[in-house]
């Protein structure tokens, strides 16, 4: 069955306002009416919002590639992301022993410290925002410290993230140059440890690690370091940012929380619904069809996971947070290959970010609902979340 064309999506931008503050209903029409649709945006590509197509298009590398860049427009200096298996995979061995749950679970004393830390800056304010003042102070400083990055290089690349991910939309200049700012402290980095002793961290795993027998250059470590930042702190901050959105917004969600614990299903649950990464994009290798609608080799698509993770049909009452859903097979980490490397940290930082949150407090709730603001780009994001907090 061919669908025909009705250009609900024409002007679909994953970058601007109105289609980031509340993308849901648009995308549930799209679901319902258009579920392959065109945007002529970017240089043109097809918004693919069902749950299966986007899971069938993510298992099938051989037709929906990732050799021009997961991302919309592409950025330059990606590793794992642009490049297909089997290749792909031999990037992912390398740094994989890095990120297995025991590796990650090892780190939770140290996550949990840097946790309070930063809760601990949030006792007793008047107001707080959960966006910069937790996800983004948490997030980054758990995956630099984890990956192997010095205290004093966090505020530059810090920054140089937020300015990549966000600004490449509406200011590619200013997206350039902060990617380049943050390539040049992990230039840096990586000069310095490769002169140095080894630590057994993430640097050190890329650093040793070889590809066909070779170690890697420069410049592969390099875009190594530029996929594993790009893809960890953005989209945690969010997670994070999202979840106490959220849960601010929702009394009895909260005291669920609290009265049964961060438990793993709630975990999956406020991963599932904030939904970070909201799009990534393939380009179609051959002639073929997806969702019923013909595609031509070249055309690029866009897989919008936190559409399908909203999807009524695979999970009831998508909308809503429900912390004994059974079955949660949620697309927030990606499907397929390049299924999300840091999986475990994730779900860690997300967890301990809440427990510290929920123990520090006897309850808390959204202040101005006029100071919520989204940012968009491939992760979508609250960018101010104003909390007012009532300490224990
Ligand atoms: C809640 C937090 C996170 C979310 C929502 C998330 C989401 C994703 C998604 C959707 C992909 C799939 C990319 C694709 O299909 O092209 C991905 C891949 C990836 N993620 Fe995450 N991620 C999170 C946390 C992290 C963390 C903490 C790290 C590292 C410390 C990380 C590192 C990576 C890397 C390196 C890839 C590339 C994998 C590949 O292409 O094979 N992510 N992530």
């Amino acid at each position: 069955v061919e669908v025909r064309s009705m250009g609900l999506a024409e002007h679909y931008d994953h970058f601007a306002d109105e289609f980031i503050v509340e993308p849901f209903p648009f995308w549930r029409a799209l679901r319902e009416e258009e579920p392959v649709a065109r945007s002529e945006l970017y240089g043109g590509f097809y918004v693919i919002t069902r749950y299966e197509d986007i899971r069938e298009a993510a298992s099938d590398y051989e037709r929906f590639s990732s050799r021009e860049g997961a991302t919309i427009p592409p950025l330059p200096f990606l590793a794992l992301t642009d490049v297909d298996p089997p290749e792909q995979r031999e990037y992912r061995r390398i740094m994989n022993s890095g990120f297995t749950a025991e590796a990650v679970s090892r780190q939770e004393p140290q996550v949990r410290e840097l946790a309070r830390e930063v809760v601990g800056t949030l006792v007793g304010r008047a107001e707080f925002d959960a966006h910069h003042d937790l996800g983004l102070k948490l997030a980054p400083q758990v995956t630099l410290a984890y990956v192997g990055f010095k205290r004093g290089d966090w505020p530059v690349l810090i920054n140089g993230i937020e300015d990549v991910a966000r600004l490449r939309g509406s200011d590619p200049e200013v997206g350039l140059q902060a990617a380049a700012a943050v390539m040049g402290v992990c230039a840096k980095l990586v000069q310095q440890r490769r002169e140095g002793e080894p630590k057994g961290d993430v640097v050190d795993l890329i650093l040793q690690g070889e590809l066909h027998g070779t170690k890697l250059n420069d410049e592969q470590v390099l875009r190594m370091l530029g996929t594993l930042l790009l893809g960890a702190v953005d989209t945690t901050a969010t997670a994070i940012a999202s979840s106490v959105y959220y849960l601010a917004t929702r009394p009895e969600k909260q005291l669920y929380l609290r009265e049964h614990g961060v438990s793993k299903k709630a975990v999956e649950e406020m991963l599932r619904w904030s939904s970070p990464v909201q799009a990534l994009g393939r380009v179609v290798t051959r002639d073929t069809e997806l969702g019923g609608c013909p595609l031509a080799k070249d055309d690029r698509v866009m897989l919008l996971w936190a559409s399908g993770n909203r999807q009524e049909s695979v999970f009831k009452d998508a909308d809503e947070m429900d912390f004994e859903r059974d079955s949660n097979p949620h697309l927030t980490f990606g499907h397929g290959a390049h299924k999300c490397v840091g999986l475990n940290l994730g779900r860690l930082m997300l967890r301990v970010a809440l427990e510290e949150l929920l123990a520090w407090t006897e309850h808390f709730k959204l202040g101005d609902p006029a100071k919520v603001t989204w940012a968009g780009g491939e992760v979508r994001s609250p960018e101010h979340v104003p909390v007012r907090a009532s300490w224990t």
